[in-house]
């Protein structure tokens, strides 16, 4: 029987791939009006319905409940931030399966993910929402020490600040606040303790319950502002601690009650043992997914895809090898061109050359010409990237700076 799936998201240009897999599948989607612009791939399309972006949940749902009367909906899909809460919203009108709405509120509101996990005893990150810049003073007196602050929503390192003088309170609370407004609501500002240590990323995909690692990702971030700089898989870590910062993802996973799908989780390996930073129900950016495909070998779009359509794929041997441990037969890395700089983007040059060393598997420029830019504010601040792959990590890394290397940066003022 062939199988109905309600996409809630932009993400058309998986459509094709789904059918190849399940050749009898249909799609309806239902999705927000600017993601309309992404509709490139209509081909076995039954219905596609645009909703004013900021339309409230219940027409989502009067919305989706037409659809399913029409054409009954077996499945409920959505690999998008912007749209997981109405998805939900909706699964649960509709009967279907899909991340329980706290799942999806624990995962969106970092404060509420900090207070879930310290309930399920999985760790204990001292945190405010404070609603006063005096509050966060106190705050910063309680932790006597550096303190994070951030949007509760955020994404892409927007709004941002680790502080470590009383003074840079004001500018960190402003800054925070200007990135208030998330894709699924409004929040305070949240600031945390800063927890020190290297910063990982686990890539798993989660199976009737069982959490699969299918690539743990080592990262680099500018130190001031926190955006991420690069990626290589597999991470550089011993065996040890790689087994403590996957044990403890997963107890992560569980405790927010994720039974399937792609999560992204980003953790940092502090003297105390593993400590989360944050949780995404849908696989990293960054082309982390093709970094796990040429380091591990496995295609996540694939395996997340016939999940989706029904198959058991826990019993596949690709994830039967990857019930305990991630599996790697490469390594492969990227790296960005993020200068902090103030000025006009008059052009970069050097592709040519940056192609031309060893292990490049692509590269690109992220900005057009002619873009002003204003220091390195977040990630969409990063001018160019190139990827690599190598034997091991190590060769990934520095083959990916050696081709980086090869570029130049010309700035118009
Ligand atoms: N409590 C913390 N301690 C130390 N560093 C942190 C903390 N919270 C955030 N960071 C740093 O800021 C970066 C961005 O924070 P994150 O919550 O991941 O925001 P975003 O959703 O924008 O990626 C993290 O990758 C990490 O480098
Ligand atoms: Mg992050």
């Amino acid at each position: 029987m062939s199988v109905h799936i309600l996409v809630m998201d932009g993400n058309w240009h998986w459509q094709p791939r789904l059918r190849d897999i399940s050749p009898g599948a249909g799609t309806a989607v239902l999705c927000r009006a600017s993601d309309l612009k992404w509709a490139d791939e209509l081909r076995g399309v039954t219905a596609v319905v645009g909703l004013a972006d900021d339309l409230p949940v219940e027409h989502w749902v009067a919305a989706a409940q037409h659809l399913h009367q029409e054409w009954r909906i077996d499945v409920i899909a959505s690999l998008n931030d912007r749209t997981q809460d109405r998805t939900a919203a909706v699964a649960q009108a509709l009967g279907l399966p899909f991340h329980h709405p706290d799942t999806v509120a624990w995962v969106h509101d970092k404060h509420r993910m900090r207070a879930r996990l310290a309930s399920a005893g999985v760790e204990r990150v001292k945190c405010a929402q404070p609603t006063t810049l005096e509050e966060l003073g106190d705050f910063f007196t309680e932790v006597a020490g550096p303190v994070v602050v951030k949007p509760t929503g955020g994404h892409a390192s927007r709004g941002v600040t680790v502080v470590r003088t009383r003074e840079e309170l004001p500018a960190a609370w402003q800054h925070a606040w200007g990135e208030a407004t998330s894709w699924t609501g409004d929040y305070p500002p949240l600031v945390e303790e800063y927890v020190p240590g290297p910063e990982y990323s686990v890539e798993t995909l989660t199976h009737r319950g069982v959490h699969h690692v299918l690539a743990v990702t080592e990262k680099t971030s500018d130190p001031v502002a926190r955006v991420e700089t690069g990626h290589v898989i597999p991470a550089r870590l011993d065996g040890r601690r790689e087994s403590a910062l996957i044990a403890h993802t997963r107890s992560v996973l569980s405790a927010l009650n994720i039974r399937f799908g792609l999560t992204h989780t980003e953790v940092i390996d502090s003297p105390n043992g593993p400590v989360t930073v944050e949780t995404h129900l849908r696989k990293g950016g960054d082309q982390i997914e093709d970094l796990v495909r040429e380091a591990a070998g496995v295609d996540m779009a694939d395996l997340y895809l016939r999940q989706l359509t029904g198959q058991d794929i826990g019993e596949l041997e690709v994830l039967r090898e990857r019930r305990s441990h991630p599996v790697y037969r490469a390594a492969a890395a990227i790296r960005y061109l993020a200068p902090d700089r103030h000025g006009v983007l008059a052009g970069i040059d050097g592709w040519q050359e940056a192609d031309a060393e060893p292990g490049v598997m692509r590269s690109g420029q992220l900005v057009p010409d002619g873009t002003r830019l204003a220091g390195l504010k977040n990630s969409d601040f990063r001018l160019g990237f190139v990827r690599v792959c190598a034997p091991d990590a190590e060769r990934a890394v520095s083959r990916a700076d050696h081709a980086l290397g090869k570029l130049t940066v010309r700035w118009a003022e």
